[in-house]
């Protein structure tokens, strides 16, 4: 049985006091000498108030040891070290009384091979100087300095020893993991603080894609709210001059075709050289400059040290770049770069805007089409009945002034400009000779030309996109006494777009010359809509019509004006 002894202060058992030189172990593996090393082997002296040895099994080289460490004579005892790293418990691997040889195996640290820390330990009294000579020769120190070292050291008991080893180990185990956590809670925040800043970016700009009035609007907005979001000196949008862009939404209002945000560090005429020398660098995917590239003798920009460059492209066509310029690091850092998180912001703004272009190309080319489809329906029915040419566009324009007076807002407006257009769309099913027939009608005619409304009605009903006309086409006819047709409503029984138009249908018709008569004076006109108001029309649009009196005369002796024609809003 050992003899237990009370910890004591200890004389170092020092490799210069035994002539043997560590620091050639030490300083050559640089690499090993990780805090978490460094941890490990400090935590290991303080506890037994003796310096230990760590020592890598595989080469048996010592990768971590102080001046003050024992220099452990390892040859031949590499087996027993792999050992104790395998059971991942401490234990003595040498007994040659009174020393014994004591290794701690540090599984715990985040290195390969595994490192195990050794100490040389007194455990009883020397009893005689063959003794200890013994013992020197065994561990490989000169025997006589380590009979003056044991005389000042505290004896161990193995089992104390064994018992502290093990909370180390254990300690050194916890702490190993917290600071894991600790790593993975700070990466988590990292990563839920970027990903936040990145949502609430898109949400901002996606929410502007609808509100915005103009696209270079938009596109000032999107570097602003860029801003807020990249720590970058400036940020920058530039055009792609050098190919056939298609789309003119993409069009930056600066001749330079160059729009920043922030304090650009260069010229914006630069900004088009830059882009232009990194070339196809930057047609597809983002690109990343920082210092070890921009401190080169070949980088042509000194003004620019860091830079994120990232396509903006519309389908397979690119349209330009997002640019974001000289990372502006947190203070006191030397060198602060751009990577993942700039692209990832800079890509995803740079993906709606493209979406957004895209977009706005497909509604202007569905509207020119709607624009066009509509025409061609309007030109139709003034190419069938000869003696009404340019009728449908002067009454859908009258109509929308007459709206505006009535304080109709834009979208009514748009609906009625439409109606206007489309309101007699039922006379392609009018018989071509009552249509445009000389002379005075006989009652089965007329019977027959009041059936264009329900043949427009008729003809209209299946478009979806022209639903809200209908009561315009149906309605125009009718009077506010309910004398008209096709229905006989009365008074604000018919939509109020259909009494409007109604008005301006009349107008045009009576002051509009005919093969057959000249159209009326402006003094008969004005009296039949005096006599007629609040009888054959309301008496609120004929107002407005008297308000407005000389505008309506000279739309209606001016040019045809195409104006655009905007896809109705569905239940206007
Ligand atoms: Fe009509
Ligand atoms: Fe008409």
């Amino acid at each position: 049985m050992l003899p237990e002894t009370p910890l004591e202060s200890v004389v170092p058992f020092t490799p210069a006091s035994l002539g043997v030189d560590l620091c050639g172990c030490a300083k050559d593996k640089p690499s090993h000498k990780t805090p978490h090393v460094r941890a490990a082997f400090h935590a290991l002296s303080q506890a037994f108030a003796k310096p230990f040895s760590v020592v890598d099994i595989e080469s048996g080289e010592i990768v971590y040891a102080e001046s003050e460490s024992f220099p452990c004579d390892l040859t031949g005892r590499l087996g027993l070290l792999a050992e104790v790293s395998r059971s991942g418990k401490p234990a003595i691997i040498e007994d040659v009384s009174p020393l014994l040889m004591f290794a701690v195996p540090l599984l715990s640290l985040p290195v390969d091979p595994p490192l195990v820390a050794v100490g040389v330990f007194a455990y009883e009294h020397v009893e005689n100087q063959k003794q200890m000579a013994a013992a020197a020769h065994a561990f490989g120190v000169d025997s006589e300095r380590a009979l003056n070292w044991i005389a000042n050291q505290t004896l161990w008991p193995p089992r104390a020893l064994l018992q502290l080893g093990e909370a180390v180990i254990q300690n050194l185990v916890q702490e190993n993991q917290i600071k894991r956590l600790h790593h993975e809670i700070n990466d988590a925040v990292g990563h839920a603080r970027d990903t936040y800043i990145e949502l609430a970016l898109l949400h901002r700009l996606t929410r502007h894609l609808h509100l915005s009035e103009s696209e270079a609007e938009l596109w000032k907005s999107a570097l602003a709210w860029l801003a807020d979001a990249v720590q970058a000196q400036s940020l920058a949008l530039v055009s792609h001059h050098s190919t056939n862009v298609k789309s003119q939404r993409f069009q930056i209002e600066d001749p330079s075709g160059v729009l920043t945000q922030g304090e650009c560090p260069t010229e914006k005429a630069n900004l088009q050289r830059l882009v232009s020398q990194l070339g196809s660098r930057i047609h597809e995917s983002p690109l990343v400059l920082n210092r070890a590239e921009t401190s080169l003798p070949t980088w042509g920009f000194p003004e620019i040290r860091e830079l994120v460059c990232v396509p903006v492209r519309v389908g397979t066509q690119l349209m330009g770049w997002l640019l974001a310029l000289n990372h502006q690091g947190t203070a006191g850092e030397e060198f602060s770069t751009f990577g993942s998180v700039e692209i990832r912001l800079l890509s995803s703004v740079s993906t709606i805007l493209g979406i957004h272009i895209s977009n706005l190309d497909l509604y202007q080319q569905q509207a020119e089409l709607f624009s066009g489809a509509v025409r061609a329906l309007s030109s139709t029915i003034d190419a069938k009945d000869r003696y009404t040419s340019g009728h449908s566009d002067r009454v859908a324009r009258v109509s929308v002034s007459l709206a505006d007076t009535l304080g109709l807002d834009k979208q009514k407006q748009d609906l009625i400009y439409l109606a206007g257009l489309l309101h007699d769309i039922g006379k392609i099913g009018i018989d071509d000779q009552v249509l445009n027939k000389p002379g005075v009608l006989t009652d089965e005619e007329f019977e027959h030309i009041k059936q264009h409304p329900q043949f427009g009605y008729d003809i209209l009903k299946g478009v979806r996109s022209l639903e809200s006309i209908l009561p315009v086409v149906l309605h125009h006819h009718e009077a506010w006494n309910g004398n008209g047709y096709p229905s006989g409503l009365k008074g604000k029984e018919t939509p109020q777009v259909a009494r409007i138009v109604a008005v301006a249908d009349a107008f045009d018709a009576m002051s509009s010359d005919r093969p057959y008569r000249k159209g009326m004076s402006d003094e008969k006109l004005d009296s039949i809509f005096r006599e007629g108001a609040g009888s054959q029309w309301d008496p609120e649009v004929v107002e407005a019509f008297f308000s407005i009196r000389d505008k309506i005369s000279e739309i209606s002796n001016s040019e045809p004006v195409e104006m655009p024609c905007p896809t109705p809003v569905p239940g206007c």
